[in-house]
């Protein structure tokens, strides 16, 4: 077959960016080749998550006391495994484990990285054949090299983050990842089994015309976010016809439409819930690091999320996330 070799493969790229930045060890393309690696033997497993016996619970319930999906440990497991194996990280935190993993052996105790993880994203869509993700967010560790990670390198604020990025099991699988020198998105090319570049530079939209938003929960959610929901409803595009309103309830998908086309994302919190759902270290700081690169902002309501101080691995935060005219809309109502 005749391949286009303009067309980049994932490695192809990440050392060519390496090539141009002067003293680079190549740690960084090394960590995100082993994500690479991880996400396609997750997607061969969600392929065929209707055919086999690793679909509903695996029995356990997570730390935040949600039932963990056998998939959802599966996939754990590689994106922990492929770190481990790799050169360039010294531990993990995962959104599926109590407590961070100190990889602590002679390689790892001298990486420069640590990287936490939501290892699958809208796992309650998996029975029903909808969209699922990764996400994941890299930090340079901040203890000595030599000695395993401790909690100080994963407890950093999300503009620490040097890269973060997302993986989508859609109708394709699409690795999509940021470092502050851009966003870019590989799509998996399953008859060579690499992730080809396939959405270079990707910029959001300023101006959007989706909100995604769980509505059942409208009536717990704070009065300015109920306001601008009602503005959206009441708002014309700018070429006539309503707004409109997606959410797929895997934030993965919902935020990667509104990235490529413009649009909103919120999970606020409610009246019975104030911190709402997502949680700061494997969803909201990846996704703030990759829009904000993107031109996108991201806040809490009231804060930038990429400042938030974290206290602990596994808090939760309120989250509005996209467009950049929207975001300044959502504030004025907020
Ligand atoms: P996870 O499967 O990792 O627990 O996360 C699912 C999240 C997010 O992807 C999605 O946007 C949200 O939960 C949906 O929650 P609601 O059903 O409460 O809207
Ligand atoms: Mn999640
Ligand atoms: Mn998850």
């Amino acid at each position: 077959m005749n391949y286009n070799r303009k067309i980049l493969t994932l490695d192809e790229f990440t050392i060519q960016q390496l090539r141009e930045i002067p003293h680079s060890t190549g740690e960084l393309s090394s960590l995100l080749r082993d994500l690479g690696l991880a996400a396609k033997r997750v997607n061969v497993e969600v392929n065929k998550a209707g055919l086999v016996d690793i679909l509903g619970d695996a029995g356990s319930i997570n730390v935040q006391g949600e039932d963990v999906k056998k998939l959802d440990l599966y996939a754990n497991d590689q994106f922990m495994g492929a770190l481990r194996h790799g050169i360039s990280c010294a531990g993990i935190a995962s959104e599926e484990l109590d407590d961070f993993v100190a990889f602590d052996d002679v390689v790892s105790n001298q990486s420069k990285y640590v990287c936490l993880f939501d290892p699958l994203d809208g796992s309650g869509n998996i029975d029903v054949n909808v969209s699922i993700g990764t996400i994941f967010g890299v930090y340079r560790r901040v203890t000595e090299k030599g000695s395993p990670a401790t909690k100080a390198d994963f407890l950093q604020q999300g503009l620490k983050q040097v890269a973060a990025g997302y993986i989508v099991y859609g109708s394709s699988t699409m690795l999509v990842y940021a470092t502050r020198r851009g966003v870019n998105g590989f799509t998996l090319d399953p008859s060579i089994g690499e992730f080809t570049m396939s959405n270079p530079d990707i910029k959001c939209p300023p101006d959007g015309n989706i909100y995604s938003v769980n509505h059942g929960h409208f009536f717990r959610y704070p009065k300015g976010v109920q306001d601008y929901i009602t503005l959206c409803q009441k708002k014309e595009k700018e070429n006539g016809g309503p707004y409109t309103q997606r959410y797929i309830g895997s934030m993965v998908s919902d935020v990667h439409r509104n990235l490529i086309k413009g649009g909103i994302f919120m999970y606020p919190g409610t009246t019975n819930k104030p911190q709402g759902k997502l949680r700061l270290m494997y969803e909201c700081n990846p996704f703030a690091f990759i829009l904000e690169v993107a031109g996108g902002r991201a806040t809490d309501g009231t804060r930038r999320i990429l400042e938030i101080e974290p206290t602990e691995l596994h808090q939760r935060s309120p989250m509005y996330i996209g467009s950049r005219h929207m975001m300044d809309e959502l504030e004025d109502c907020l």
